[in-house]
């Protein structure tokens, strides 16, 4: 029954599609739902009564948790303020894994302290047996000179030439601000914070299903990185948009044989267990304390993909 749905943004409620699909046969389940907060959406008016938003997240929530997969994972993105709720929701029919704190400034709201944050809530289906890979991404540096932004003491010869093991805070993906680089669609999701979710939960081919799709995020950084999706989304607008987007991805984001995540012309996650393989690819500064000012560089700019492949950013 799933195949029929594997690799398509169906357009409808999600409620509805998510009749469709299976207990337990789905690798991850991602979710960025409107916020309540009165967003310019084409179809679907964004302010509902508070006890009224809650149930029907409520719902769709459970219908994530029943199609994953028990070694798979399941993502919420929301304002701090909803994923209390959520985590309360969760935490009867899931295993809570992290709080990722998304640093990426939200809107101005109230007076007291500045939202600076999104929350991505990490669950997974079971405790004990889920696919989880650990990630890095590149140093950070200072932009003019190139230098690392943290002191290593005398422990650089120790450094990992990448970078370091991701945490539960990121703050090196920007939200997509300029309007000429979104598609006409009031709060898309950068791809490459999506790519970083499906690195680390899922394999090639493994099936990611998004009840929200809007603009087909999730769907494009699924199929540059190998795998399967599945998009539900109500707008039929989104779902035009989507489909020439997805039409122009390619499963192209590899170096060698691993998976990673580019961002422009860097690389900006990859796997920690694919470092050996993929090394060679790179040139790494020596000595390794070197790495202090000078970054590691792709050896073979050819390997990059091309820009017109890499222009859903
Ligand atoms: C926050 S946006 C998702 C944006 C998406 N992550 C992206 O990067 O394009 C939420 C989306 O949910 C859609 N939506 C609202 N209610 C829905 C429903 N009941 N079923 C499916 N989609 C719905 C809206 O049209 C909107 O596009």
């Amino acid at each position: 029954m799933i195949e029929k749905f594997i690799n398509k943004i169906m357009q409808g409620d999600c409620l509805e599609l998510f009749k469709n699909i299976p207990d337990n046969s789905v690798d991850m389940t991602f979710a960025d739902p409107p916020f309540n907060l009165k967003k310019n959406y084409t179809s679907y008016s964004d302010s509902l009564d508070f006890q009224e938003y809650l149930n029907w997240c409520e719902k769709w929530i459970y219908e994530m948790v029943r199609v994953t997969k028990p070694a798979g994972s399941i993502f919420l993105h929301n304002i701090p303020k909803w994923l209390t709720y959520y985590t309360a929701c969760l935490n009867k029919i899931a295993n809570f894994k992290h709080w990722i704190s998304w640093d990426a400034p939200t809107s101005p709201m109230g007076k007291s302290l500045q939202p600076a944050h999104y929350g991505i809530l990490f669950y997974t289906k079971e405790a004990g047996s889920s696919k989880i890979y650990e990630l890095r991404y590149p140093h950070k540096r200072d932009r003019k000179q190139g230098f690392l932004l943290k002191d290593y003491g005398g422990k650089k010869d120790l450094l990992h030439p990448f970078g370091p093991l991701i945490s539960d805070v990121w703050t090196d993906i920007h939200r997509i601000k300029h309007n000429k680089k979104r598609d006409p669609h009031p709060c898309q999701l950068p791809i490459h914070l999506m790519d970083r979710l499906i690195l680390m939960t899922t394999d090639e081919n493994d099936i990611v299903l998004d009840p929200f799709s809007g603009t087909g995020t999730t769907a494009i950084s699924a199929k540059r990185l190998g795998r399967k999706y599945i998009g539900f989304e109500l707008d039929k607008k989104y779902v035009e948009i989507s489909k020439e987007k997805i039409e122009d991805t390619e499963s192209n984001y590899k170096i060698g044989k691993s998976w990673v995540s580019f961002y422009l012309k860097d690389i900006i996650t990859i796997r920690n267990n694919d470092w050996n393989d993929i090394k060679k690819y790179f040139i790494i500064p020596e000595p390794l304390r070197a790495v202090d000012y000078k970054k590691v560089k792709i050896k073979d700019s050819k390997l990059i993909p091309n820009k017109k492949r890499i222009s859903c950013l």
